[in-house]
């Protein structure tokens, strides 16, 4: 039975389920080029006003899978296991969350992207190591993963095609704050890696994706049904972005930060995440006796980040780039820090270098925002609160603009709590 695009897109728009046939012909279709932008157009926008059913999105995630190619990665002699966070502002636990998990005794297969926008993208963090390398081939990855126990990597062109095509549609259309749509656009992407479990960290508040805990609820639910009719084990922490994860925000800023964590210290909050998503992995690849903890503390962490950033080609002695020009921001007033806005701390680190507007942009390995002062902390008119820093003193005008109102001293703000759910 031949199918018409235009018939699978008339039952969208009338709130009809999507039969299997019609779904995995849209996608197929659309990822060959022989369906145009806008009928697929149409279709998003009414999947956008119509939803999903479950069903109808886990075969939707399927097709977006099989667009592309899932890595078999059962041959690798210890449970593998991976995180995915929706994206924030200052969210470096990445960096040292996978060579502890590693360090655990489990593999992390990590496939990444780069920032775009206001939060940062882990391999934009990465590549400010001097020598690393985000591209790896098959060979080199599957070896690391035997040899190393995790691999943080650029994704290659045969992981779910059919996202990078529909996310672009997606974003020139307004149909990217759909969430069955970006259910499936991550989902798709994490389930074809290949890890047997996955650990979401669903960020919430004014520098996240989702603002409001309602919708970061429903998103991490629908994640983890995606996940589990597929067949990976999912769960899903939402957890705080209402302010900057950590001190530091920026590339090799937030790199620094990372190796204090994996060297014992760091920000409390950095820590603690790492910890707890950590537990998550290692309880889904079924070893909850072991205490991350541990390992953090007592060096194993960091013997693998060694090794894992050698494997890639990084020099992890090597100093890290620092800015040319650095600014403080002062307390406006005395009092305790109530709140410092995620979304302005991320677009001013963004107008300083650090981040995209554009895929095709560079970005500045050095540019970034370091907090001097945490919420909850007291402070007097006129000490270091911020740090603004860039190679580029011309940036700095628009940053300060950035900040404008982000600070809130003795104000009515509660802040939310590190964990605010978990699902799953
Ligand atoms: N990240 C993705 O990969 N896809 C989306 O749709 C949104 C965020």
């Amino acid at each position: 039975m031949s199918i018409a695009i235009v018939d699978v897109i008339r039952a969208k728009r009338d709130g009809l389920e999507l039969s299997p046939e019609q779904i995995d012909f849209a996608i197929d279709a659309y990822t060959k080029g022989l369906v145009a932008d806008e009928q697929i157009s149409a279709l998003l926008m009414a999947i956008y006003f119509q939803g999903m059913q479950p069903a109808e999105l886990a075969r939707w995630t399927t097709a977006m899978i099989d667009s592309g190619k899932r890595s078999d990665l059962s041959s690798l002699p210890k449970p593998t296991v991976d995180k995915h966070s929706t994206g924030g502002v200052g969210d470096k636990v990445t960096l040292p969350l996978a060579p502890l998990v590693a360090a655990c005794g489990a593999i992390v297969p990590q496939l990444s992207g780069r920032g775009l926008g206001h939060t940062g993208g882990t391999l934009d963090k990465l590549e400010a190591i001097p020598g690393w390398r985000a591209a790896l081939s098959t060979e080199e990855y599957l070896r690391q993963l035997h040899e190393v126990g995790a691999v943080v990597c650029a994704a290659g062109d045969d992981l779910a095609p059919a996202d990078r095509k529909l996310y672009a549609l997606r974003d020139v259309t307004g149909t990217v704050e759909s969430i069955p749509l970006i259910a499936s656009s991550i989902m798709s992407k994490k389930i074809a890696e290949g890890a047997a479990g996955l650990v979401l960290d669903v960020k919430v508040g004014s520098g996240a994706f989702m603002k409001d805990v309602d919708r970061a609820r429903t998103l991490a639910e629908t994640m983890v049904e995606i996940g589990g009719a597929a067949g990976v084990h999912t769960v899903a922490l939402l957890t705080a972005m209402d302010r900057p994860l950590g001190r530091a925000v920026g590339n090799a800023l937030e790199v620094a930060e990372s190796l204090e964590v994996l060297a014992g210290g760091g920000p409390a909050d950095v820590v603690e995440l790492t910890v707890l998503l950590a537990r998550e992995m290692l309880a889904l690849a079924g070893l909850s006796d072991v205490d991350p903890a541990i390992a953090l503390w007592d060096g194993r962490a960091m013997d693998v980040w060694r090794a894992m950033i050698a494997a890639q080609g990084g020099d992890p002695a090597a100093a890290l780039p620092v800015a040319g020009e650095i600014q403080i921001v002062p307390a406006p007033a005395s009092g305790t820090l109530t709140g410092l806005d995620a979304y302005a701390v991320g677009v001013a680190a963004w107008r300083l270098g650090a981040g995209r507007a554009r895929k095709e942009d560079p970005v500045s390995a050095v540019a970034g925002v370091l907090l001097r002062a945490e919420i909850g902390d007291e402070v007097k008119a006129g000490q270091p609160l911020l740090e603004l820093h860039t190679d580029d003193p011309d940036r700095l005008p628009a940053a300060m603009a950035a900040l404008d109102g982000a600070v809130s001293i003795d104000g009515p703000e509660v802040p939310l709590p590190l964990v605010v759910d978990r699902v799953g």
